[in-house]
């Protein structure tokens, strides 16, 4: 069987570029916004454990799983499927995996642009000096008026998607891989400063406390549902991002090394963005489970009352602002590498129509804040229905496939040739970990989700 390599994309030019827009890709409001509000939310300590195990036992073997299937290929995720199913002499179906990877890049993306959103209009009210010595009660108040209009939300989810959609039309090498990096070390440097204002507040010790602690009473079942969720959320996962990606690479990059890199780079932001918010959620007497709010609640009271606190608001905010792109490009790139290679659009065109799409549905997230906000399905407002579905169900569902495609569907030269792993031993460890832990772990879960155990 011949397997065609056409592609009209192009390759990073390095191994740092790939590791840069991967990392780019993983790190984002997942990291500095979604983490910290649903480890409050779920307890503390106990959820971050189950969520460290799960990024190290599924996350990054899936992870190379995942970059190893787009690079064999280098097709969008649809034809991906379909070419390797065809190599291995396995069922066509296994296409319909790149299909839900289309359809979950686009509904995630449809909130992230709105949360983006929040955080562009946040960079305008630091420079505005809104935060100036503004106590708890105040920047609350700021936030609930802020959610509270819908015109706003759509304004600034507009201009957000309208900048995702911009860079994607550039292209591999001058959109997606120029943004990230200068970004990724400006986003380090200030979360550390960061951190030195968090260890010098009364609260410190008790957030730190209640990050690591490990208090294993406070995990439900849906808890830990989240938390593989989240592992699967923060780093990418499983509907095709990272297979795009991978599709980009070249031949020669260790695919494992890599994997390590970007994983070990998005879990420490992630737990940065911890031990920063919580001393502030416990100084200042807030609850650290104020739901998605979390970082707009607690963050500016820090910029109104630090040293320098107006110009570090404004790049946080800024920053995360881009964080936040650079993760958006690689949630819209399936739906256009596969608007491309498989139905012959234009790249602009293909950009427009699933940018449009996503905005579209994106509104249904906005009046889930104001206008909808007693709107329930399954007593969950739009947003969070739409963040269960794609976060907690249809990546790990995309993952557990990936795996089971990989540890047993793919041939075993096949994939050890594309891994190249330096020893027998490193390959037979991947395999176990893709064959039996990462598909074992997944339908645990969701077992214990649903109550059978
Ligand atoms: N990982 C990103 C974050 O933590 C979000 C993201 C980008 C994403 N691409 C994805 C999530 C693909 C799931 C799947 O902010």
């Amino acid at each position: 069987m011949t397997v065609t390599k056409k592609t009209i994309h192009g390759e990073w030019s390095s191994r740092f570029a790939f590791i840069l827009a991967a990392t780019g890709s993983a790190v984002g409001l997942g990291n500095i916004w979604k983490f910290p509000y649903i480890t409050g939310e779920n307890g503390g300590g106990a959820f971050v454990f189950v969520y460290l195990l799960c990024v190290a036992l599924i996350g990054v073997p899936i992870m190379m799983s995942e970059t190893m299937l787009g690079r064999r290929t280098r097709q969008d995720p649809v034809d991906t499927m379909r070419i390797l199913a065809e190599e291995a002499g396995a069922d066509s179906r296994w296409q319909y995996l790149g299909w839900m990877g289309v359809t979950a890049g686009l509904l995630i993306l449809s909130y992230y642009s709105v949360i983006a959103g929040w955080s562009s209009a946040y960079i305008l009210k630091a420079f505005t000096g809104s935060f100036f010595d503004a106590d708890a009660t105040a920047v609350k108040a700021i936030f609930d008026g802020f959610i509270e209009s819908p015109l706003q939300l759509i304004f600034w989810h507009s201009l957000f998607m309208a900048a995702t959609m911009l860079i994607v039309v550039r292209g591999v090498h001058d959109g997606l891989e120029h943004s990230v990096r200068l970004l990724m070390p400006g986003l380090f440097i200030l979360m550390i400063l960061l951190l030195a204002y968090a260890m010098s507040t009364s609260g410190y010790f008790q957030g730190l406390r209640f990050l690591i602690h490990p208090d294993f009473s406070k995990l439900t079942a849906d808890s830990i549902l989240t938390a593989m969720g989240q592992a699967f959320f923060t780093l990418s996962l499983g509907m095709g991002s990272v297979m795009v990606y991978g599709s980009y690479l070249s031949s020669d990059v260790s695919i494992v090394k890599a994997s390590y890199i970007i994983a070990a780079a998005d879990t420490l932001v992630a737990l940065l963005a911890g031990l920063i918010i919580f001393p502030i959620v416990f100084t200042h007497g807030l609850h650290p489970d104020s739901g998605p709010g979390l970082i707009f609640k607690t963050l500016p009271i820090a910029f109104g009352s630090m040293t320098g606190g107006w110009l570090f608001g404004i790049l946080f905010f800024l920053v995360l602002a881009i964080a936040a792109l650079t993760s958006s490009i690689a949630l819209i790139e399936p739906a256009v590498a596969w608007l491309v290679e498989n139905k012959g659009f234009s790249r602009e065109k293909a950009c427009t129509l699933a940018g449009l799409a996503a905005w579209a549905l994106g509104l249904g997230t906005v009046f889930s804040f104001n206008v909808w906000a007693d709107f329930r399905i399954f007593g969950r407002t739009f947003f969070e229905l739409l963040d269960y579905l794609t976060a907690n169900l249809m990546l790990p569902i995309g993952g557990f496939c990936i795996a089971v495609f990989s540890g047993w569907i793919m041939h075993r030269q096949d994939s050890e040739q594309e891994l190249n792993l330096p020893t027998a031993r490193a390959y037979a460890v991947w395999k176990f970990l893709v064959s039996y832990v990462a598909p074992i772990a997944v339908f645990l879960v969701f077992l214990n989700a649903v109550g059978v155990i």
